[in-house]
Order: structure tokens, then sequence, then C-alpha cells
């Protein structure tokens, strides 16, 4: 079985991407099953309805959150009603939906968990580790797994994966914006990479307008970070293929795919 998993999707331009290269990368690869975390889509910062219902008509089987899981409030209202939405397990506080859920895949089950780090997050957490333990212990079926890790801290993301070696199919690390150069299969089977990276405007700071951020991060002015309407995007993502007898994972790939870089050479 090929999974893709597509980095956090960024504001308008990241729905764009999706919109226009999804369906190329699912011919490309022979895509069975399409995850995407999309706790950045509307706005730079969570997820709305109707935003929701465009990823997922563009392609996307199952959306993941992070962090913003919360920021656009209209999800409280929603997140119950739909059935391919998975926020973070490891919540604190009570709320809506699924931390991890099942699906069938052509006959096989295939379960998406997302989790939040605790190491340089503003969020308070229950421990990853042990939320995923008593996951483990409570859901008993054997199947494909895939970790959706969203959080800042690479060493984190490394101790995690290590820790779920051969327990699960994949810990896939999101939050960080940047993709990095590091996808494996850990001795156990698991697949690895620390970030998948950003699917949204390539052209400035993590998906956001840099007039918007460098006042803010190097000048110390106030104001509100914003994504662009339009502009030359990138699409990252990984995809990996799956043993559908063991779960296991037997290849693990990047893909980055930035706009400019193909226009160029096409002129
Ligand atoms: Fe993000
Ligand atoms: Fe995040």
């Amino acid at each position: 079985m090929n999974i893709l998993f597509i980095g956090d999707i960024v504001g308008r331009v990241g729905r764009r991407m999706v919109r226009e290269y999804l369906s190329t990368f699912v011919e490309k690869y022979n895509v069975d099953f399409v995850i995407a975390n999309g706790e950045n889509a509307t706005h730079g910062k969570g997820l709305s309805r109707n935003h929701y219902f465009e990823l997922i008509d563009a392609g996307v089987d199952v959306i993941t959150l992070g962090n913003h899981y919360l920021s656009k409030n209209e999800i409280t209202r929603y997140i119950d009603k739909v059935d391919c939405l998975v926020r973070p397990l490891n919540l604190l506080n009570e709320f809506g939906g699924e931390g991890s859920a099942i699906f069938d895949v052509n006959g096989i089950p295939v379960r998406v968990t997302n989790l939040l780090g605790s190491a340089f997050m503003t969020e308070s957490v229950n421990s990853p580790y042990l939320s995923i333990l008593d996951l483990l212990a409570e859901v008993e079926e054997d199947c494909i797994h895939i970790v959706d890790y969203h959080g800042e801290a690479t060493g984190e993301k490394y101790s995690f994966a290590y820790a779920m070696d051969g327990k699960v199919t994949a810990v896939l690390g999101t939050h960080t914006h940047v993709q990095t150069n590091d996808a494996r299969i850990l001795e156990g089977g698991t697949a690895f990479i620390s970030d998948v990276g950003m699917t949204g405007f390539n052209d400035g700071v993590l998906g956001f307008l840099k007039e918007t951020v460098v006042p803010k991060i190097v000048y110390g002015q106030s104001g509100k970070m914003q994504t662009p309407d339009d502009g030359n995007g990138i699409f990252s993502a990984v995809i990996m293929n799956i043993d559908e007898n063991t779960y296991k994972c037997k290849s693990i790939k990047t893909i980055k795919y930035i706009e400019s870089e193909h226009e160029n050479k096409n002129n």
C-alpha cells in the first residue's frame, strides 16, 4: 500500500497547491490513501469547516491537526460531525473529535494518530509517549498505524520514534514547516522523518508573508502575521510503501515540489 502524507498546509496558497498538484502525485506514486496536516489551512491558523471540505474534495482522505487545532473556534461546532479529522490525542482539556481513528483502505485497516510534542511548545499536554501507550493498550487490532508527531524539537521526535520502533508503521514529524533530509526506516520497520515540511507559499517565512513576519520577529514590532492570497508555492510530502501483511514500512521518500523551479525548467 502506498500512503502519501502532506506536511502542514498553510493558507490559501497551500490549499491551492493541494487542489492543483495532489492528483498528479496520487497518479505518479499509485497512492491508495492521503493524509494531510491541516492545522494552518485557514489563513495560517486553524481549520474552518469550509476548508476541511475543500481539502477532502481535493482528494485528502484524513486531515490531522496540531497546536492550532482550536485557532478557528468553529471547529468545536463541526468536529463531531465529520469523519475524516483527527485532532491531537494528548490534550489536557476535554475536546470533541478523536485523537486517533481507524480507516478501511481497500480492506486494510489504517490507523491515524495525531500527537502534540512537549518540548518548546506553548501548550501543556499529556505525555505523548504515555498517551500512545494507553491507546495501544486499548486498541488491540493489528493495523497500519501512521503517527503525525507535531512538535518543535528534532531530538524529541527522534527519541519518540526510537521508542515506538516496531510498534507503529510511521512516525512523521510536522510543525516546523521545513522539510528535513533524514527520512529513514528504523531497525524495527518504522518509518521516520523529523519534519515533512510545509505546503504553501514558498517565498516567505514558513508560509507567511515576510513583510508581516520580519518586523515582528526581528524588530519586535506588533502586528499580525499574514499568509498571501497568491504566489509561488511549495508542496511538501512523504510517500511510503507499506507491506500489507506485516504493516511495516518498506520505503519512505520525500517529495518537495516548488512551482517556480518547474516553471524555470519549462522556459
Ligand atoms: Fe503548522
Ligand atoms: Fe504547529
